[in-house]
């Protein structure tokens, strides 16, 4: 695992913005896997300002997001199929139709996670796939305790994680219970992975998943099994290390 330590939250965007360009420009029909939460904002607003420039075009690049709520419409702001359109769609100009997030509302939601799986294989797999870390060690929807070798599927969110996310709803009790999240089995499947962290919050997160024992009760310990995994931190999330 490569661990990148910079100063500040700025200078993580950056830094995981460039490597995103650099590997659609040796790449134009590059498959990203996208991640929301407000750890990767900064790179998605890094990443924009280099299309608006004119110095990156994302026009030919497949985006496949983490997880979903379920049961949350998808028109609801919260839903990350609304988040994913605000924050990464428009923003970087990608192509709607190349761009797709797990259904929260199929009606036979283990198919439609079945389904997930096998449009990230037609897509020939995802080349980098951007990850947050939860304060818990989650990555995705993945709770402590999620299977390395495990699937999209449904999960039951963390009181933790409803806890942090209820921020985002009119109240604690609008947080939905369950999600559909890629697998940690999946995540591992990227041919790269690059996660971001900001802030003294995820400090210990960032120290379990670097220098703790690979456990399921820190989900985020799996990148220590990747050939290809960077971890880009400011001073902050770095200080429990
Ligand atoms: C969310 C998302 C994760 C994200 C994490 C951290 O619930 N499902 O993909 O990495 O929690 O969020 P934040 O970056 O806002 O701290």
């Amino acid at each position: 695992m490569d661990v990148v330590i910079v100063s500040d939250a700025a200078a993580v965007a950056e830094h995981a913005a460039e490597r995103i360009a650099d590997v659609v420009r040796t790449r134009p029909g590059a498959v990203l896997g996208v991640a929301t939460g407000s750890s990767p904002l900064g790179s998605y607003a890094a990443l924009a300002e280099r299309v608006r420039s004119g110095s990156l075009d994302l026009g030919g690049v497949s985006a496949f997001a983490l997880d979903e709520y379920v049961g949350l419409d998808p028109g609801h702001s919260e839903s990350y199929r609304s988040v994913i359109r605000r924050t990464v769609t428009k923003p970087l100009g990608l192509d709607p139709e190349r761009v797709h997030v797990p259904d929260g509302v199929a009606a036979d939601l283990e198919a439609a996670c079945a389904d997930y799986e096998r449009s990230i294989v037609e897509a020939g797999g995802i080349d980098l796939q951007l990850l947050g870390i939860g304060a818990n060690g989650h990555i995705g929807f993945n709770e402590p305790s999620s299977s390395f070798a495990s699937r999209t599927r449904v999960k039951t969110l963390a009181p933790r994680t409803r806890a942090d996310n209820a921020r985002f709803f009119a109240s604690a009790d609008e947080v939905p219970i369950h999600c559909v999240t890629q697998g940690l089995g999946t995540i591992l499947d990227a041919r790269e992975l690059l996660l971001v962290a900001q802030g003294e919050e995820k400090a210990e997160a960032v120290a379990a998943m670097i220098e703790g024992p690979l456990a399921a009760m820190c989900p985020a310990s799996a990148l220590q099994l990747h050939r290809r995994a960077t971890v880009v931190i400011d001073r902050a999330a770095a200080s429990g290390l």
